[in-house]
């Protein structure tokens, strides 16, 4: 009889340990998966609004060479040389940020037309953005 419930102590000890090993297996796994989990979320942030960045060079590019390239080609300018989109003439005229631009874009400057209605929702901002940044790098990377 002794050796019954020494047996039986016996199992149940085992499957004590079984059980708190299955424990802390789960957790284990559970806090593994958490941490895969913050990870993507993490990456999923960082990454959305570089994303979303190369989304607006992508429109912005494409803005400007459906409104703004027949006269700005490359940044130029061919009907007045000196008004460009080059940064030393933008500066020299007192444009100094891509939200002049955008105002230029917008309602046009001197004998050049506006644009409003054409660019769209935000169009202005983001279309003076990409200029604004093309300006930057001297109009290199088209
Ligand atoms: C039909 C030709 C034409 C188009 C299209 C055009 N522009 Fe212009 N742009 C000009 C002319 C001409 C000037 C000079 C105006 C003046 O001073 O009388 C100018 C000047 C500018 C200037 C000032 C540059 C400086 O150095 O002073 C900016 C900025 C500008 N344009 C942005 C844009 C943007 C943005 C677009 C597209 C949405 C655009 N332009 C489309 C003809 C054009």
């Amino acid at each position: 009889m002794k050796f019954v419930t020494t047996f039986q102590k016996l199992i149940s000890t085992t499957k004590d340990c079984l059980s708190i090993k299955n424990e802390g297996n789960t957790f284990n796994l559970m806090s593994k998966n958490s941490f895969l989990m913050s990870i993507v979320c993490l990456s999923f942030f960082l990454i959305l609004p570089i994303k979303l960045n190369a989304l607006d060079t992508d429109i912005g590019k494409d803005l400007f060479k459906s409104h703004c390239a027949s006269c700005h080609i490359n940044g130029g300018n061919i009907i007045r040389r000196s008004k460009n989109l080059k940064i030393s003439s933008l500066k020299h005229n007192g444009i100094d940020d891509p939200d002049s631009i955008a105002k230029i874009a917008r309602q046009g400057i001197g004998i050049m037309d506006g644009y409003e209605d054409q660019l769209g929702d935000n169009g202005d901002q983001i279309v003076a953005n990409w200029i604004w940044g093309q300006a930057q790098k001297a109009w290199i990377h088209e």
